[in-house]
This record gives structure tokens, sequence and C-alpha cells, in this order.
């Protein structure tokens, strides 16, 4: 099985996805005052959260990078995205957007001046609306900003063709800029810890669980580049390594210093095993000593990338049950639909319910299989108790559709109509946001 990230796939089974392909099942224990998507799994998974929570524990900087692909609409699934990146932004993490007009262009051939246009319109105008704060946020352009595409053209150096191929399952008839976009990804999602975009800082990616190549394939690369790396041996000895053959005493003899300075002080060093063994660590030390050698590594002219962190999204629905999906209006309530066209589609949704009212009072409706309930789960109710509620009248058969739908449909409607009043100033800020280099 391969997960493409560019196919209109729909998911159905996440745990066997989080199976196959090693992502780890997310847990919201130790996070400060969870938003909803979170409490209530829809993040279903993460890879290195550990990362972020410990940044969050301790005080210590973070970023969020993530990306919008400009070649349609915005609907309500996409939204999920930004609701998580406002949680982040609350929690003090600094924030970066790409539009992804290169990946557009790659992959579904929008000219970048359009990729730019919708991008605007249809995205950053509604991020602005829905409440993303102007302070420590930046969006830019992939085609615009030179250090993500010479990343991608210089990171490229430790990834071949058959890696591509084993991740993406690319054919020959493959065109170049479409094999090239997921470099552009690693770009993306790596610049912001270079020094002029803040540094060498945990990074957490949150995406929806179609991205996970991209993710496993920026993993990859940034671990390719450390200089470090620390790790159990097979006779359980914690060693920190020196990946590369220069200036390898020196890189040792700061390892050491900075072993000391975390309270260790049982070492051998073996210069020609490139090893430094901290006898007095455990496993559980790894990840705080390597939190500490990352940063030395800008000295020996490593990028001292941390490995980015992901966390993945579910997906909503569709309104028939299908695919949600920009390309097919019915499928979806895009946040420029008219209030009266949102509450229209949400009235045409496809339910749990059952074939008549007496059936339904008897047997009770089925919330899981109900588009109108995921709308309440996604977006529109914030208390679990009242969520609660309608999940049990539902089973019990105490509430029927029809209520039911016109709830869900009244509330888009006022929703809607919000974020239009809200988009109308949205626009005065945009360059507040925008950064073209
Ligand atoms: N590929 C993403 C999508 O299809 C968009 C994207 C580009 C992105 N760069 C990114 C997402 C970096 C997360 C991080 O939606
Ligand atoms: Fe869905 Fe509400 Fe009908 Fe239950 S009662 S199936 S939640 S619309």
């Amino acid at each position: 099985m391969q997960i493409n990230p560019w196919a209109s796939t729909q998911y159905e089974d996440y745990t066997r996805l989080r199976d196959e392909f090693g992502i780890e099942e997310f847990s919201i224990e130790g996070l400060p005052n969870p938003q909803k998507l979170f409490r209530r799994g829809v993040i279903f998974g993460h890879r290195g959260f550990s990362d972020i929570l410990n940044a969050i524990r301790n005080n210590k900087p973070f970023a969020i990078l993530t990306g919008l692909m400009p070649s349609g609409k915005m609907h309500i699934g996409n939204k999920m995205v930004i609701d998580q990146v406002m949680y982040f932004q609350e929690l003090g993490a600094d924030i970066t957007i790409a539009v992804a007009d290169i990946e557009s262009y790659g992959t579904r051939g929008v000219p970048l001046e359009k990729g730019e246009k919708v991008a605007i319109e249809e995205y950053i105008i509604n991020y602005i609306a829905l409440g993303l704060k102007p302070e420590r946020c930046e969006i830019y352009f992939q085609s615009k900003r030179e250090p993500v595409k010479d990343l991608a053209y210089l990171l490229s150096k430790k990834i071949n063709l058959s890696e591509m191929r084993a991740i993406y399952g690319f054919e020959d008839s493959a065109n170049m800029t479409h094999i090239f976009s997921p470099l552009v990804q690693v770009g993306d999602i790596l610049h912001v810890q270079l020094e002029r975009y803040g540094g060498p800082r945990p990074t957490l990616v949150p995406v929806g669980v179609d991205q996970d190549p991209h993710i496993r394939l920026t993993r990859n690369v940034a671990f390719g580049y450390r200089l470090y790396n620390v790790s159990k041996t097979k006779d359980d000895r914690i060693g920190v390594f020196i990946k590369v053959d220069e200036n390898v005493a020196e890189l040792l003899q700061k390892a050491q210093e900075v072993a000391k300075g975390l309270g260790f002080n049982d070492f051998e060093m073996i210069e020609k095993y490139k090893a430094l063994y901290i006898n007095d660590a455990q496993e559980a030390d790894i990840a705080r000593i390597d939190y500490e050698l990352i940063p030395l590594e800008l000295n020996y002219k490593g990028y001292g990338f941390y490995q980015p962190s992901a966390t993945f999204h579910r997906f909503m629905s569709g309104l028939n049950g299908g695919k949600m999906s920009s390309s097919v209006p019915e499928s979806s309530i895009f946040l420029t639909d008219t209030p009266e066209e949102g509450k229209k589609k949400v009235m045409k949704c496809k339910t749990g319910g059952r074939v008549s009212v007496e059936e339904q009072k008897k047997l009770g409706g089925i919330p899981e299989e109900c588009v109108v309930y995921e709308l309440f789960l996604y977006h529109l109710i914030e208390k679990d108790e009242d969520l609660e509620k309608i999940f049990n009248d539902c089973k019990s058969g105490v509430q029927m559709c029809g209520q039911c739908k016109t709830r869900a449909a009244e509330q888009i409607e006022t929703f809607l109509k919000d974020l239009q009043e809200k988009r109308e100033e949205a626009r005065d800020s945009l360059k507040d946001y925008l950064k073209y280099d």
C-alpha cells in the first residue's frame, strides 16, 4: 500500500494506516487546553510530537509550518488545519504558512499568477476572518522564497530516484515539476530552521494523513544532514556518534561538554569509533541530549535541523457521504458560499437516519454514519457535553433528523454570515501576513 498525496482517495481505516506506516497514536495527555479536534480524536496520529510537547512544557520556542494548495475553493474540511494552527499560535508557536504555488503548478497545471490569486481570495482572507493573528505569523509563496527553492535543490543531494519511486510510485511518464514538488515541500518544512527564519527549533507540521509521504521524506532528509546521532547501542549503552569524517575529535569534545552541562559524568570517548559513550545516561535521556547537540552543528557546517514533527487529522466526509472535494461543489461547504447556499447544502446532506420516523423512534439513528453529526463534531459544537447529548439523543431515537439538520443548517448559516462580514475587514490587513521574500 502507498499513500498518494495527489490522488483523491477517501481513507476509511485510520488504525490500519497508522500501523502500516508507523504513525504513532496521538494522545492529548500533557496538552494544555486541547482544542476540540484533539479532544475528539480527529487528530489521530503523529510523528515525533513529543518534541513539541517538551517545547511547550519547557517554554522553549517551537515553530508551526503548514501549507495550502491554491487550486480550488477553501472548504470547511480545509478549515481544520487553520483551527490547529490558531491553537498552537495561542500556545506561543511562531507560524509560517506556505502557499504551494509551485506544487499546484507542477501537479495540477495552475499558473503561478492564478495560484497567488486563489491563495489570497480563497484561503488567506478566510484564515484572517477565522481569527489567525498577524503577530509572529507569515504567509509566503513557494515560488517567491529563494531559500526554500535552494534547499529543495541542495537537500535533494541525499535523495535518489529509487527512494522517490518507493515513496510516491512515480511512473516514467511523470513530469519533472511533479517529481520535484515534494522536494520543494521539504524546503518549506525545513527552511524555517534556517538562521534567517528563526534558526533550529522543533517544528510541527499539522496536516491530513495524505501528506505523510512528504513528512517521511523530510524527516529522513533532516536526519541525513545531522552530524550527531545519539542512540542506544546493541549492548544497551547510550552513545553519541559522529556521522561525518571532519572535526571528529572536536565534535566529540563538544558533545562531552554538553552532556556534562546536563549533569552526566561517566564518559568513554573512543575517537576511532567516532563515539562518546555516556554510561550514566538512559534511553529516556536521548532526546534531551540530542536537543542540546543540534545547535552545535551550525558551527561545523551542519544545518542543525530538528527532525520535523507532524500531526495527522482525519478527513471529514463530503456532504453526500463520499469525499469532500473542492472540485465537487455539492460535496462541500465552501467558506465563500452564501449563508443561504450553505444552509441549503446542509439540509440536503446525508444523515444516519432510518427509512421512517417510526423506525427511527424504535431503533434510533446512526450518528457514526451521519454527515450532520460530523459537522457538529468537527466544527459546530464546542462543548463535549453538548455533542454527547446529540449523540445519545440520536442513538436513543429521541431526536429526529429533521430538527437536527435544521439546527446544523442554521448554525452554518450564522457561521457563513459572520465570516462574510469578517472577510471584508480581513482584506485591509492582508499586508500584515503576506511576505514576498
Ligand atoms: N502538499 C500540501 C497539500 O497538498 C501543501 C503543502 C505545501 C504543505 N508545502 C507544505 C503542507 C508544507 C504542509 C507543509 O495540501
Ligand atoms: Fe444524524 Fe441527527 Fe439524524 Fe442522528 S438525528 S442521524 S445525528 S441527523
